[in-house]
């Protein structure tokens, strides 16, 4: 008998995952380390102890430990929003005329709007455990920065958030929101360091990038006592906090005797991606199953599909270790009138380690085809999704339809990260057809590219 498919599959409090999954430990070869470009020597877990807080460094670099027990006070909080819901798109299966069966795990069930919480909670619990003050980061968007913004109010943490400026002007809210919970937002770049000093005084009207509110914000937990660093991507320990998602999602396809063919997900940084993939990639990687495992990235931001695997550093203010990744360019500056997010320049080690061997695939897609999708899916599915989430469901549409083409009766699973409540000057953008596409040409991208820093011995 066929089981009876739920739109909505939620698994119980008891079933969630109690450990996070290291998918380095399954990995045939590690991403090369990242170097602290004081020595130009692989960074040992002291060296970042200065940015990171400590047990947060220790997993940044633990390559082995397959699983890690999330602490008891993360669960209690990851209980009130938790186990996020897999949901069947039976209405866009219907709409597109598809044999593929579309799945999608939804991230947007908490007050943040997206799977940011589920690290920044983590991260803020290791900085308590830890004695510390409070914490800094940047936001582009500010999904991670309101996500941070809670979490510091959980564990009662003073927090500084770098925003993005084209950002800061463009979302307003998302400002109030961080504020609500207690959050302290700066525009950047800003005139409270060194970095932004600079940037300003050579660009008084810089509208601002994910690298440069991470320098502002790196330099001020290292220059502020008991204050550190926290980072909402790109980092291994996020994608291991990140791993949740999979987990969950595998735990849950299980139940419903499923299996995705196809596994897509937005990538900025590759936090939600390295999380919803983690457990499909061990399949593959241990010969098990051989799942497709597709990112999705801006055009206007094309790290993986046109950047160069190279180390650069993972800031504009070049203050950070350097990690092996692919990148446009620590001083690339996507274009202010991308909107739909995922405007980092570099992309998470472990993740363009596997795209380098080819375990997974890559591609790029222009922001108006993103909002068609998007529109089109909450229009059918009730969710208005972040326009960043909206790049996975562009992927997963065009793959059903290739499905409708060939016959083929595919499972795909897609990643819908966040809402959009707050990405409403975009949706307004598009809906009075102002929006435009702007695909950086390889002049454009060659001096940022050209930038990359050699380093003796490693990168000449
Ligand atoms: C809703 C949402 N999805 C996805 C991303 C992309 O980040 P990552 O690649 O780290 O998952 C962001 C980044 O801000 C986001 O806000």
């Amino acid at each position: 008998m066929t089981k009876k498919i739920p739109h909505r599959l939620y698994l119980t409090e008891d079933q969630m995952p109690k450990q996070w999954y290291n998918l380095r430990a399954d990995m045939k070869e590690q991403h090369d380390p990242m170097i602290n470009p004081a020595t130009g020597k692989p960074a040992k877990a002291e060296d970042l102890y200065p940015v990171f807080c400590e047990e947060l460094a220790k997993q940044e670099l633990d390559n082995t430990t397959r699983y890690f027990d999330i602490p008891q006070e993360v669960l209690d909080i990851y209980k009130i929003y938790r186990p996020s819901p897999l949901c069947r798109a039976f209405n866009l299966e219907k709409a597109l005329d598809t044999p593929a069966k579309i799945y999608y795990k939804f991230e947007g069930n908490n007050t943040s709007g997206s799977h940011k919480l589920n690290s920044a909670v983590a991260q803020a619990y290791y900085a308590k455990q830890q004695g510390l003050k409070g914490v800094t980061t940047e936001t582009g968007a500010g999904q991670w920065g309101t996500a941070l913004s809670e979490a510091c109010s959980y564990f009662g943490l003073d927090l500084e958030v770098y925003m993005v400026k084209v950002s800061f002007t463009q979302k307003p809210f998302r400002k109030s929101i961080m504020e609500t919970f207690g959050g302290n937002v700066f525009a950047s770049p800003s005139d409270r360091t060194e970095a932004g000093r600079k940037i300003l005084a050579e660009d008084p009207d810089n509208s601002g990038s994910l690298g440069c509110a991470i320098s502002e914000a790196v330099e001020r937990a290292v220059t502020s006592d008991g204050y550190r660093y926290v980072l909402g991507s790109v980092l291994n320990q996020v994608l291991l906090h990140q791993s949740i998602i999979g987990l969950e999602a595998e735990q849950a396809m299980a139940v419903l005797d499923e299996y995705p063919d196809i596994v897509i997900g937005c990538a900025g940084g590759g936090s939600n991606l390295g999380g919803l993939i983690a457990p499909f990639m061990r399949d593959k990687i241990t010969g098990k199953k051989d799942p497709r495992i597709v990112a999705v990235e801006p055009a206007s931001c094309p790290s993986f599909t046109r950047g160069v695997y190279k180390y650069d550093f993972c800031d504009t203010g070049k203050i950070t270790p350097m990690a092996k990744m692919y990148t446009l360019g620590c001083t690339f500056k996507p274009s202010a009138n991308h909107a739909g997010g995922l405007r980092y320049h570099g992309m998470s080690p472990i993740l363009s380690k596997l795209y380098h061997d080819k375990y997974m695939e890559a591609v790029a897609v222009e922001q108006t085809k993103v909002f068609d999708a998007a529109v089109q899916f909450a229009k059918l599915e009730t969710i208005l999704p972040a326009p960043e989430s909206a790049h996975a469901i562009r992927c997963a549409i065009d793959e059903a339809v290739k499905c409708r083409e060939t016959g083929e009766e595919k499972t795909i699973l897609f990643g819908l990260t966040g809402t959009g409540y707050f990405d409403m000057t975009a949706y307004a953008a598009y809906n009075e057809g102002k929006m435009a596409d702007h695909i950086p040409t390889d002049e454009e991208l060659r001096p940022a590219i050209e930038a990359i820093p050699t380093i003796p011995g490693i990168q000449e």
